[in-house]
C-alpha cells in the first residue's frame, strides 16, 4: 500500500518532494484540489468536507497513511479525521499532519520562548498552532501573523516582489525566539525569509520528513505494509494550462499530473 500527500494544491509538492528523497523506496500517490485551491480563506466546515473527501479518494486508491501536508488542512480537520474520520470509516487507516511536527521543532529551539507562525487566514483563526503550543510548553508564548499574499507570489513566479510584503508581515509579528512557516507555499521564501529575520526558521520540509521516518519505525505495523516499488503519481482535481509547469517549477524537476475527479 502507498503513502498518501494531500494538499490544497500544488504547494504541497515541498513537503512530498522532501518526504520522498527522505524515504525514497516507498510508493506515493499526490493529491493536489487544484480545483478548489486556496483553502486557506474558507470556513472550518467547508475545509473538513473538503478534506473528508480528498481521504476517500485516497483510501480508496490504496493508500495506507496520509500525510496532510496543507496546514490549512492539518488545522482544521487533522483531529476530527483523527477521531471520527478513521474509526468510523477506515479503521486501519492512518493520517498525520504537518502543524504538530513543526510546532515541535519550534519548541525544541525556544522551549519556553515566544514562537511566531506565518499561516493562512483559516489557520490563524483555528487557534490550533497557539493551543498545540501552549499544551506542549506552557511557558512558551506565540503570535500568528496571517500572511494571504504570499500564496499567490508563490504561484504566480512573483517571488521578486516578496520583500516589501515580507518585510510587513514580519514586523507584525514583534519580536520572536523562532519561526515557524506555517503554510506549504512559504518554504518556497525560506531562504529570503532566513535572510530577513533574526531567529532560527522552522519549515515543515525540513522537519516532516524525519518525523515521518520516526513514526515509521516506532509503528512496524504500519510500515510492514507498506510497498516498496518506488512509484510517484501526481494527481490533481482541475488540470488547467499552466499547472504542469507550475509543479515542475515548485518541485525543481518535471512532474507529471493526472486529472481525477474526487
Ligand atoms: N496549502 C495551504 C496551506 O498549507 C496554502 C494554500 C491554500 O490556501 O490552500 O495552508
Amino acid at each position: 500500500m502507498k503513502i498518501g500527500v494531500f494538499d490544497s494544491g500544488l504547494g504541497g509538492l515541498s513537503i512530498a518532494q522532501a518526504i520522498m528523497a527522505r524515504l525514497p523506496d516507498h510508493d506515493y500517490l499526490y493529491l493536489g484540489d487544484t480545483k478548489r485551491v486556496p483553502y486557506g480563506n474558507r470556513s472550518q466546515e467547508t475545509i473538513h468536507e473538503f478534506v473528508g473527501e480528498a481521504l476517500d479518494y485516497l483510501f480508496a486508491n490504496d493508500c495506507l497513511l496520509v500525510i496532510l501536508a496543507c496546514n490549512t488542512a492539518s488545522a482544521e480537520s487533522l483531529r476530527r479525521s483523527q477521531q471520527q474520520y478513521l474509526p468510523q470509516k477506515y479503521p486501519d487507516r492512518r493520517v498525520l499532519g504537518v502543524l504538530i511536527p513543526a510546532v515541535e521543532a519550534a519548541l525544541e529551539i525556544a522551549e519556553e520562548g515566544r514562537i511566531g507562525v506565518l499561516a493562512t487566514a483559516s489557520t490563524v483563526d483555528s487557534g490550533s498552532y497557539p493551543r498545540e503550543i501552549s499544551s506542549r510548553s506552557p511557558n512558551a508564548s506565540s503570535v500568528c501573523v496571517a500572511a494571504p499574499l504570499l500564496v499567490p507570489l508563490v504561484e504566480c513566479d512573483g517571488l521578486k516582489y516578496a520583500g516589501p510584503i515580507l518585510d510587513d508581515y514580519l514586523a507584525n509579528l514583534g519580536r520572536v525566539d523562532a519561526l515557524i512557516l506555517g503554510c506549504t507555499h512559504y518554504g518556497f521564501l525560506k531562504d529570503e525569509i532566513r535572510s530577513m529575520i533574526d531567529c532560527p526558521v522552522v519549515c515543515p520540509d525540513e522537519v516532516v520528513p524525519n518525523k515521518l521516518a520516526d513514526y515509521l519505525n516506532r509503528h512496524p505495523e504500519i510500515e510492514s505494509r507498506l510497498s516498496k516499488g518506488a512509484s510517484r503519481t501526481y494527481r490533481v482535481t482541475d488540470l488547467a494550462p499552466g499547472y504542469a509547469a507550475l509543479a515542475s517549477r515548485l518541485a525543481g524537476s518535471p512532474i507529471p499530473l493526472e486529472a481525477v475527479s474526487l
